[in-house]
């Protein structure tokens, strides 16, 4: 069952159709990304769901609720909705110390002190930050201020977590901290017409028993894909598309 909805969701800048009659439903525990060219709308439709941003037609649901609806006069503010939101501009106020950061938004729902330090800390280890806890994230690189960002959002608990190219500032090694993973055999070769399928290239495949062992490029990653021997699937250097049954977030331990 869809647990988020965006039904016939519209929106105009003057002259800009920004988001043009967006159909999604997305299920509860669903990873979902959406890919496009720069200017495509991803950023406008993730503002229009957290609510940073008005429609200028259709409905936002989640569960059974409205959230947005300009038609029946629906409007619940982003603070209302319970979700966690990384910036693609990472916003991270560079008077506040890291720490403060990240409590802040917990310090605004006036939970206990002693949860809000837990939770502070849980998000700053999760993201490899209690050492500069005490720092300005004025003095982090890029990507320590993109951690900031993500570490605010995972503390809230959010019902949702609506990420705007939040790894893009990262380096490779702490990409892997939160690794967009599935295992090798809840992958699938599915075809071009696949609305979820992610186009790569099949650098080697192996035939192991029972099994095909396939290492497949995405972009600069490399996925290892596992089918039966009588599956059919691609040959190598032949440009393939997967389907990732039942992708999941993971935290690498360091
Ligand atoms: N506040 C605004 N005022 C006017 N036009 C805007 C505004 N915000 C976005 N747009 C326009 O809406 C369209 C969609 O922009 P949006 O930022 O959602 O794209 P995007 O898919 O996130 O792009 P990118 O990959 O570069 O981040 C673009 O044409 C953009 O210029
Ligand atoms: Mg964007």
């Amino acid at each position: 069952m869809s647990y988020i909805r965006l039904v016939n969701v519209t929106k105009q800048f003057g002259d800009v159709t920004a988001v043009n009659n967006l159909n999604l439903e997305i299920g509860k525990g669903e990873c979902f990304s959406m890919l496009g060219p720069s200017g495509c709308g991803k950023t406008t439709t993730l503002r229009m769901v957290a609510g940073f941003e008005d429609l200028s037609d259709g409905e936002v649901w989640v569960g059974d609720r409205l959230l947005s609806s300009p038609k029946k006069h629906y409007y619940t503010p982003p603070e209302n909705r319970n979700f966690g939101m990384v910036f693609q501009a990472f916003a991270v106020c560079p008077h506040m110390s890291v720490y403060e950061n990240v409590a802040f938004p917990l310090r605004l729902r006036k939970l206990p002190k002693s949860e809000i330090d837990q939770r502070t800390r849980d998000a700053l280890i999760a993201t490899n930050l209690l050492k500069s806890a005490e720092d300005s994230p004025a003095n982090l690189s890029g990507g320590g201020k993109q951690r900031v960002a993500l570490a605010r959002a995972l503390a809230i608990n959010p019902d949702v977590m609506l990420l705007d190219e939040p790894l893009s500032s990262l380096d490779p090694h702490l990409r892997t901290v939160f690794n967009l993973a599935s295992r090798p055999t809840e992958i699938r070769f599915t075809s071009e017409t696949d609305p979820n399928g992610v186009r790569g290239t099949v650098i080697r495949n192996a035939f192991l028993g029972e099994i095909i062992d396939y290492l497949v490029k995405i972009g600069d990653q490399e996925i290892r894909v596992q089918i039966g021997r009588r599956d059919p699937g691609p040959e190598v250097n032949e440009v393939c598309y997967l389907h990732f049954l039942r992708p999941f977030w993971y935290k690498v331990n360091e």
